[in-house]
């Protein structure tokens, strides 16, 4: 029988959201505008890499790769797969991405001139657009392509294994930076059922901090028919 587990769509959600929140803030940037461009770059440089806090969007990116390559693609039904050593492969091109469009917000902060800020800002616009959308093909590629070749040769209970690794080797800031991009990116049934399926075994001052985290990150609305719905 096939499994039904989706490692990738909920974290990938979240990703996107964050690829989404770092384009949305580049595009309405006005480059001719010395100080905005200089509060920009330095809460970039903040995001990005000085840092390297749990919550850095680079990290993040980095980390989520990685729990991939470690704990998900070296399965002896994956390990080797032409899909799977692609999908390396694009982890190592959207790497060089992501350090060109640091290196880029860096070197931004030392332009003086109005017109050499503006070029440059149009240069790392253009950058940011390709890591998207080289980004959100690489998590479509994992979502439409692995995760049925997964849910083929895998078990549910292999796959919750997997995904129970990568949780417990997170350190819990770290955890819930990304937690503060995915709850607020699923749709109401997805959230109820995540709170739902953790709430039986969780801690109780650990889901009372996830549930502080939506209240706080999910939009209201949304949030109210989720409490609704998994009786919170
Ligand atoms: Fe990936
Ligand atoms: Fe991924």
């Amino acid at each position: 029988m096939t499994a039904t587990e989706d490692l990738f769509t909920p974290i990938h959600k979240g990703l996107r959201s964050m690829l989404y929140n770092l384009s949305s803030r580049l595009q309405t940037n006005d480059f001719a505008d010395a100080t905005a461009t200089a509060a920009l770059a330095t809460d970039l440089e903040h995001d990005f890499a000085v840092a390297r806090s749990a919550g850095c969007v680079l990290c993040v990116m980095g980390k989520h790769a990685s729990d991939e390559e470690t704990q998900i693609f070296v399965a002896p039904p994956l390990a080797g797969q032409r899909l799977v050593t692609e999908l390396i492969e694009e982890h190592h091109d959207l790497t060089r991405r992501e350090l060109a469009l640091e290196k880029g917000v860096h070197d931004i902060s030392g332009l003086r001139s109005s017109e050499e800020r503006v070029a440059a800002g149009r240069r790392l616009n253009a950058a940011a657009n390709e890591l998207l959308v080289a980004y959100l093909n690489h998590m479509n590629r994992e979502e439409t392509e692995l995760t049925p070749f997964m849910q083929q040769h895998l078990t549910d209970a292999e796959m919750l294994g997997m995904q129970g690794k990568i949780i417990a080797s997170m350190p819990p800031d770290r955890l819930f930076a990304i937690l503060g991009w995915m709850l607020p990116s699923l749709n109401v049934t997805e959230l109820s059922r995540l709170l739902a399926s953790v709430r039986p075994n969780a801690p109780p001052p650990f889901f009372q901090a996830v549930t502080d985290l939506c209240a706080a990150r999910v939009e209201p609305s949304r949030w109210q028919n989720v409490k609704l719905r998994v009786g919170l």
